[in-house]
């Protein structure tokens, strides 16, 4: 019977056979034991010098790490590791023996394993990482489709910036010049209003100069939108997305959790409702924590989100940023024009801000005094506009990144490991 080792739970008490790749092994005398890896998990295989022959017994001892074989065994119960099953080999057929694979058990220099990361993504850390990235995606299909959201994919190559022009990829598109997508929410807008709710999951590229634990060139950013639905409406589905996503983590990637020595007493905490806090009164709050460079205007920098995370045992809301701080697009408040209805969500435990999000202008004057104070011109914008003038409604939507998520539900420092292959500043290989 051939099977995996995600399945091995089955079969207790009968004999498979894996295709797998050896991890790490340690032998005494009589005894071998192998950790076996094939890609849907981990576990121990027992080869027993009396029970296999002596040429299974000492291609055992002696085989390399990361040599692939298919391995055959019984399974039993093994109460003291964490995956809960072992195997007791009768069999292995070698498929291909690796000879000098470079990363060993020893600990290696980040930049070394960077080089290596077509390997270094086989290692129990990093499968992990990537099950709770995956389990992450899942869940958020999962919560939009179950709550009457159409999945909408926004064009790569763009004529628009939505979000600035600094941080832009340029390159050609035949004669013209166009960008690479640095969010899909402009024509995510234009798509709310031909379906209602709708939200896209793709790529996401940014010219940042940024070097920091949070930043990548080349990201995955979910982002819906949503048709009649204010700021504090579109503040509560985020809350209850999040939560949706943090209580399917927990309940599905139990051993990932584990295997990652994540906390899981914070992430229990996480759900909805989550506070909200204003611009202002973080701006207050920074001050008497002696932050002296924040004033009313300036934009926060990750040890300012950091300290006011850490006021909270769960995600906050910063609302009502200064508009000249913010995108084009976002929604004056009714009340104070010198704010926007936007809100940044800033995770706990100092992992930074994970969504940015903001209720649109729907008045088509303003849009147009907006496109003079930011020059925007030609068919790349004209477009837009129209989406005022024909039926405009209210309207709200948020982008989440999903490499600072991975990153604060794995409990890992850094965005560099939540992606299989990332674009850093310095890195463009492997
Ligand atoms: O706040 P941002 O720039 O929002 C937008 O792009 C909006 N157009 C989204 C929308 O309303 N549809 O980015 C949203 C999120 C951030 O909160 C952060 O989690 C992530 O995207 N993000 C990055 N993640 C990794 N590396 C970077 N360089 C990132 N820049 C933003």
């Amino acid at each position: 019977m051939k099977t995996t080792i995600s399945q091995v739970p089955k079969y207790e008490g009968q004999a498979v056979t894996i295709g797998a790749w050896l991890s790490n092994k340690r032998s005494s005398g009589k005894i071998a034991f192998l950790q076996l890896r094939d890609g849907t998990g981990f576990m121990q295989a027992v080869v027993a010098k009396n029970d296999v022959a002596e040429d299974i017994f000492q291609l055992a001892k002696n085989m390399t790490q990361e040599s692939s074989m298919y391995i055959t065994g019984n399974i039993v119960e093994d109460k003291r590791s964490p995956f809960g099953y072992e195997m007791q080999v009768s069999d292995i057929k070698l498929i291909q023996e690796a000879v000098d694979y470079p990363i060993t058990p020893k600990e290696h220099g980040t930049e070394f394993l960077m080089d290596h990361r077509h390997l270094w993504l086989r290692s129990k850390r990093q499968h992990s990482v990537m099950k709770i990235r995956n389990e992450i995606i899942r869940a958020t299909y999962q919560f939009f489709n179950e709550n009457g959201y159409v999945k909408i994919d926004p064009p790569i190559l763009t004529g628009a910036s939505a979000e600035g022009t600094t941080e832009l990829f340029h390159t050609q598109y035949f004669d013209e010049e166009a960008y690479l997508s640095q969010s899909g929410q402009l024509y995510l807008e234009a798509a709310a209003m031909a379906l209602g709710k709708v939200f896209s999951f793709g790529p996401t590229f940014r010219a940042e100069k940024s070097k920091t634990r949070r930043h990548l060139i080349e990201f995955w950013m979910i982002e819906p939108e949503m048709a009649f639905m204010d700021h504090d409406e579109s503040l509560e589905v985020q809350e209850q997305y999040v939560s949706f996503v943090v209580q399917s983590v927990l309940m599905n990637c139990k051993l990932e959790l584990d295997t990652l020595e994540r906390d899981t007493s914070k992430l229990e905490k996480i759900k909805a409702p989550f506070p909200r806090i204003s611009y202002d009164d973080a701006v207050e709050m920074l001050k008497e924590k002696g932050f002296d460079d924040v004033e009313w205007g300036v934009d926060f920098g990750a040890p300012h989100e950091t300290a006011i995370a850490e006021s909270f045992d769960k995600p906050v809301f910063i609302t009502n940023y200064p508009a000249e701080i913010k995108a084009f697009y976002m929604k004056p408040d009714p009340e104070r024009s010198d704010v926007v209805l936007c809100a940044d969500l800033i995770a706990p435990e100092g992992y930074g801000e994970i969504i940015g999000g903001s209720q649109r202008i729907d008045d088509l004057e303003l849009m147009k005094q907006r496109y003079e104070e930011h020059d925007l011109t030609g068919p790349a914008y004209k477009w837009y506009l129209e989406l005022r003038q024909y039926g405009s409604v209210p309207h709200s939507g948020f982008g989440l990144g999903l490499e600072r998520t991975v990153a604060w539900l794995s409990g890992v420092e850094h965005v560099r490991e939540t992606i299989p292959f990332p674009r850093l500043l310095n890195r463009l290989y492997p």
